[in-house]
């Protein structure tokens, strides 16, 4: 009775393999496992190699035995594998899911110290009724020096070294640029601001940059007069630092503007007495301003026995700078983190 041996032997070996397969938690190692036990050259057919020596009816007897066990294991197999794929794909989905109750681990980006000042400053002329305008900063000569009464050999222009492209086209020098645009744009009478990033070829140091911002204002209307002016400058700073200011006017030179001032406030810091930040003056260089020069208004098409107007231009990177007390420009676009979240 060979052949009872070999059966006691597969059921053996059945029990083995199912607890093997109930323990089994790796689908790789499944597939290994199944080809150790019902591949070609598996557990299985070494076992069945010793029926070669049986009798007909024997083998006969055993081969079922042997097929039907292959069917039942095959099947577990099957179904264990179906097990473990399952249980992968559930484990991708709960790492998939996300928890929207979590808190977020998340840093903010700040707006920049240059563009809060801008909006500010904005706020504060909208109140007065200004509208904001833009242009280019790639610009004709025309607008940057041309329609401004700069002439060609105007003296004034070597005042402002400017960076040329091949074209002949430049970057804008100063906002003042858009004046003649506005002119061309708007119907008189009209008060706008420009604030935008502006350029000059020079060396940088910790209060010159090749790249800077400032804001131009202009108001044009029947009868505008320099204490319109003062008055709208004075409104402006005592907002912006939200103090009570003196204000000065000194002649100043624009080809622009006639008569053209230098608007200076009175030192905030020591009020006057003289300090490090007034270079002991008592006064701080803050707005170059003046009435709109005749020409400029007829470059923009705008007659000027019928109309006249205010023009001013601040230097945006400098008040950004007395704000804070920011000792260096070059900060403003160096990309420093450490300096940018301090704002
Ligand atoms: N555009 C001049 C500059 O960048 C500043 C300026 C002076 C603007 C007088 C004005 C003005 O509007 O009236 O130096």
């Amino acid at each position: 009775m060979r052949s009872k041996s070999i059966i006691e032997e597969l059921n053996f070996f059945q029990t083995e393999t199912e607890k093997k397969l109930e323990e089994e938690k790796n689908l790789e190692n499944l597939k290994k496992l199944y080809y150790e036990i019902l591949g070609k050259q598996g557990k299985l057919t070494e076992i069945l190699k010793k029926i070669k020596d049986l009798s007909i009816e024997e083998k006969k007897e055993v081969g079922t035995f042997a097929n039907t066990l292959k069917e039942t294991l095959t099947i577990k197999f099957k179904k264990k594998q179906e097990e473990l794929e399952n249980y992968i794909q559930l484990e991708k989905i709960q790492s998939e899911f996300y928890d929207i109750t979590r808190p977020l681990n998340t840093k903010y980006g700040k707006i920049h110290p240059l563009s809060q000042i801008q909006y500010e400053v904005e706020d504060i002329f909208l109140n007065m009724g200004f509208q904001i305008m833009e242009g280019p900063e790639i610009e004709l000569d025309e607008y940057n020096f041309g329609k401004l009464n700069f002439t060609e050999d105007h003296p004034a222009r070597d005042m402002q070294d400017t960076f040329w492209t091949k074209e002949g086209f430049l970057l804008r020098t100063h906002t003042s640029s858009v004046q003649v645009r506005a002119m061309e744009k708007l119907k008189p009478p009209f008060k706008i601001i420009v604030p935008g990033r502006v350029f000059r070829y020079e060396e940088t140091d910790a209060s010159h940059e090749n790249t800077f911002y400032q804001l131009e204002g202009m108001m044009i209307d029947k009868e505008v007069s320099i204490a319109n002016l003062i008055y709208i400058m004075k409104t402006f700073l005592s907002t912006f630092f939200e103090k009570e200011v003196t204000v000065r006017l000194r002649p100043g030179y624009f080809p622009f503007v006639e008569p053209g001032f230098e608007l200076d406030i009175q030192c905030l810091i020591c009020k006057g007495k003289g300090c490090q930040v007034c270079k002991y003056s008592g006064w701080v260089e803050i707005l170059p301003c003046g009435l709109i020069h005749p020409n400029v208004l007829e470059f923009g098409g705008i007659n000027p026995n019928e109309w006249m107007g205010f023009a001013f231009g601040m230097g945006l990177s400098r008040l950004v700078m007395m704000r804070h007390s920011i000792e260096d420009i070059r900060h403003f676009l160096s990309g420093n983190l450490r300096f940018l979240e301090q704002f």
